[in-house]
């Protein structure tokens, strides 16, 4: 049974710089492709009704019925669809859409569903997924992955520095007994080590890490822009919220390259690449979170905005 009353844990990362940046107009079509709790979307559905359409992505069925029951009044403008952000293209035909706007990462109704097992501050079933019923769980990977690959992706996802003595901890545990709770790989990762002085949990890092990898998170990211762009139409906005500097760096450089009318290399004296810019970028910095906002809601502090118009 989900708790419908959850959306309310989550508040909408610069909602209205993001409005600023999207400007939603009635009669326009527009994209989320991580609707969540709905925050975001709601927003836009309110600029552009009543004619206006809004498409919205979640892979998550929880936040499909929590965000749902929301914008039921706006049924007629709004089509939520199961599944990822990637599939823009099934959805929307190329050329099309006004504005498309991605929020990644996790939400905080999703970190406070214990069953989910996002959440090492909560015991849970490690599972992870954002569609639990599609690939596998956080449980899968920790108890199945080659200690150098568990290793791996808490460097290079997390980047914990004591990645190699964590995966060798969980390859040691779970000989004796299979991990499958938040709470034991917590244990795991704490007695690998140590509590030290940081201000974050010693098992903060390695938990999004692994998060990263069961949802493959950061290829999602690499096949939305170009996704996203096709389905633009000329003017249209593509807006994208990332958390983590991995995420922002794939954003930061999709924007440069496609921002530039040339890529060859500044020594070669005539183009032959042919490449022609197709966005110009709105943010040439990352838009961060007020003070105020981080004050209200913390999650805000390592949100990055990024803006471009397609050409
Ligand atoms: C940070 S929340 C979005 C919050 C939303 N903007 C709001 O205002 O309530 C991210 C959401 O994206 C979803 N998600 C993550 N990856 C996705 C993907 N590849 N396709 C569709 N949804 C995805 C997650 O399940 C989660 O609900």
């Amino acid at each position: 049974m989900i708790d419908t009353s959850l959306y309310s844990s989550h508040i909408p990362v610069m909602l209205e710089k993001c409005m600023a940046l999207m400007e939603p107009k009635p009669g326009g079509f527009y994209a989320d492709g991580t609707l969540g709790a709905g925050g975001h979307s709601e927003a836009i559905l309110k600029a552009i009704i009543p004619d206006g359409r809004l498409l919205a992505f979640d892979l998550d069925p929880a936040a499909i019925q929590i965000a749902g029951k929301r914008l039921k009044p706006y049924a007629n403008n709004v089509r939520i669809v199961h599944d990822s952000y990637v599939n823009i293209g099934s959805y929307a035909e190329e050329n099309n859409l006004d504005g498309f706007i991605v929020d990644l990462g996790v939400s905080s109704m999703q970190l406070d569903q214990r069953e989910r097992g996002f959440s090492f501050l909560q015991d849970g079933p490690l599972d992870m997924r954002f569609s639990p019923d599609r690939g596998l769980s956080a449980a899968d990977i920790v108890n199945a992955w080659p200690e150098e690959d568990l290793a791996e992706i808490l460097w290079k996802y997390g980047e914990e520095r004591k990645s190699r003595q964590i995966a060798a901890m969980i390859c040691a545990e779970r000989k004796n007994a299979r991990i499958e709770t938040t709470g034991q790989l917590k244990d795991i990762i704490t007695d690998a080590v140590g509590l030290g002085k940081e201000k974050i949990h010693p098992a903060t890092r390695a938990f999004q890490a692994i998060r990263i990898a069961v949802n493959g998170e950061l290829d999602a990211v690499e096949a939305v822009l170009p996704a996203a762009m096709k389905a633009l139409k000329p003017g249209g906005r593509l807006l994208v919220i990332s958390f983590h500097s991995l995420e922002d760096r794939i954003v930061k450089n999709f924007f440069k390259t496609e921002s530039k009318d040339c890529l060859c290399p500044p020594e070669q004296p005539v183009c032959t690449c042919g490449h022609k810019a197709s966005l110009k970028e709105l943010t040439r910095h990352p838009v961060t979170a007020d003070e105020e906002e981080i004050r209200v809601n913390p999650r805000s502090r390592s949100a990055k905005l990024r803006a471009a118009v397609k050409l």
